[in-house]
């Protein structure tokens, strides 16, 4: 079996119906499938490959089971948008779209053992998606941390995550957007930068990943609002991109968009 490596990207305008590709490899009792919704590559013969695809797929589209008692709920501050989870006293518990005031926001504390293997559980499904290294949690996960994690609960699931590391000076940089390419002669200083962030497929679209960010900048460092131009992306791939490009992406003089990003 194979964990979906492949980065499939997910505009936020296309449909979001998916097909069901059937990949054959050899014979038929080495029968070997594609789910096309969470791109694992399993054997529908083998019991355990069934079985490990139905909790991989649950995860990778409806995030994972997450208990009342795992994180400390936070809010934003800032008061340019409108992210505050936190219904009005006096409005319904329920949110136009069902369910929105319902939803909350946790910091992860390194001192529950609890939240931080669940919070690790998660984010080995991102890394997964993301083929990035499954060894960047000390930042978040010890108390010397310099970094935070932050997860989006909807309907007691974890249905997006961020991590958020502080940086070191020399590691500011600019991306070009379209060519992606470094612009090597410049070292801009940014404050903090985003290692992981991750919306499960279901929940995309819908402002999740922005909430994530704006509790992210008010929380990460306490007592201080990191403003939007301080915040860095590691790598960004082709959704991060464009989030990255409409939250904090900035118009060089060339008319080129440059995103703020770090090594
Ligand atoms: C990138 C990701 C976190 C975005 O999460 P999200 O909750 O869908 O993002 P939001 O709904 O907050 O998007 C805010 C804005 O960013 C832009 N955007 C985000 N994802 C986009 C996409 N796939 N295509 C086009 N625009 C996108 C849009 O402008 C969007 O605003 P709009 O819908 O009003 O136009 C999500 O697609 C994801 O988890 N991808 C897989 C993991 C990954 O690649 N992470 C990024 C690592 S750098
Ligand atoms: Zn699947």
């Amino acid at each position: 079996m194979h964990m979906g490596s492949a980065r499939v990207s997910s505009g936020c305008k296309k449909s979001k119906k998916y097909v069901q590709s059937r990949l054959q490899i050899g014979k038929k009792r080495n029968e070997v499938i594609k789910c096309s919704k969470c791109e694992m590559t399993y054997s529908p013969s083998v019991i355990n490959d069934i079985n490990a695809h139905k909790v991989y797929h649950d995860m990778h589209l409806k995030g994972r089971k997450w208990s009342n008692s795992w994180g400390l709920e936070v809010n934003s501050f800032a008061n340019d948008n409108c992210y505050v989870l936190t219904p009005p006293s006096s409005s319904s518990s329920k949110g136009v779209d069902g369910g929105f005031f319902d939803d909350r926001i946790v910091m992860i504390r390194p001192d529950f053992a609890g939240e931080v293997k669940a919070a690790m559980e998660l984010l080995d499904i991102v890394n997964d998606e993301l083929n990035a290294p499954h060894d960047e949690n000390d930042f978040w996960s010890q108390n010397r941390g310099q970094g935070k994690a932050f997860v989006y609960i909807k309907n007691k699931r974890a249905v997006g995550v961020i991590t958020m590391e502080v940086l070191d000076s020399d590691r500011g940089r600019w991306m070009v957007y379209n060519t992606k390419s470094i612009i090597e002669h410049v070292r801009p200083n940014f404050l903090v930068g985003i290692s992981r962030i991750w919306v499960c497929r279901t929940e995309r679209c819908a402002g999740v990943a922005t909430r994530l960010l704006e509790v992210a900048r008010d929380n990460t460092i306490y007592g201080k609002t990191i403003e939007k131009w301080e915040v860095a992306w590691s790598q960004p791939t082709e959704s991060g991109g464009k989030l990255a490009s409409k939250y904090n992406g900035r118009k060089h003089k060339s008319g080129k968009l440059l995103l703020p990003c770090y090594i």
